[in-house]
């Protein structure tokens, strides 16, 4: 069987959208009086947006009520979409769209798992959305990684068994979600950060077309 699941996380991995969440959460912290440090944010990184909030909260000590809560991502997701909205296709990161177009060329399945709720949009403003033959984000699942929901969601979708997934990720939580779903995790950042992804690519143009077919053909 070489029909394979090529599934791609958003953040991080087809944009750099990691920095503008990491500036609009920084932001945001400030105003409550709390700071986090770089390493910190890595635990943010592939995290819905609840869970990200309520990490913050958990590090600078706060409780705050559920209507503050809402109130707070709100604010959130406003400053983000300030820098969403000046998005076009130069965002994209290197290599992605050759490598979305081989695959599509062999004829491969490939989806978005995502855990953001504003998936669509930034796909939209990349225009690259139409790449994607099923997209399942933040809107979609209602377990945040690293539980394998949003992964198995776009295997069942293909009815593709697990072990023929490939997941590519930018975070801890997304490759330890590929793992758990028992799929072929791979890793787009920091060897280090990263260990426990069965590869890592710093980024697409260490990816080669030999490693692409071994993939699809194993
Ligand atoms: C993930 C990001 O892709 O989506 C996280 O890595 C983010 O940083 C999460 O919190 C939820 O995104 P959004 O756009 O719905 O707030
Ligand atoms: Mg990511």
């Amino acid at each position: 069987m070489n029909k394979k699941a090529f599934i791609f996380d958003l953040d991080g991995v087809i944009v750099d959208t990691a920095k503008y969440h990491f500036l609009a959460w920084k932001k945001l912290a400030a105003t409550i009086g709390v700071d986090f440090t770089e390493h910190q944010n890595e635990q943010l990184k592939g995290v819905s947006r609840v869970k990200s909030l309520e990490k913050i909260l958990a590090w600078g000590n706060k409780s705050i009520n559920d209507a503050e809560f809402t109130r707070l991502m709100g604010l959130k997701n406003d400053d983000y979409l300030t820098y969403i909205d000046k998005m076009d296709e130069q965002e994209i990161l290197p290599d992605v769209t050759k490598t979305l177009d081989f695959l599509k060329d062999k004829k491969q399945h490939i989806a978005l798992g995502s855990a953001s709720k504003n998936a669509r949009m930034i796909l939209e403003k990349v225009n690259i959305i139409n790449k994607f033959d099923v997209i399942i984000d933040g809107n979609d699942v209602s377990k945040a990684k690293p539980d394998p929901e949003v992964f198995l969601k776009a295997a069942e979708h293909f009815n593709v068994p697990p072990k023929h997934c490939i997941v590519f990720e930018d975070a801890v939580a997304g490759i330890q979600a590929a793992n758990n779903a028992k799929m072929i995790s791979i890793g787009i950042g920091d060897k280090n950060t990263l260990h426990e992804a069965d590869y890592v690519f710093t980024d697409f143009t260490e990816i080669n077309i030999d490693f692409l077919n071994e993939l699809i053909n194993r």
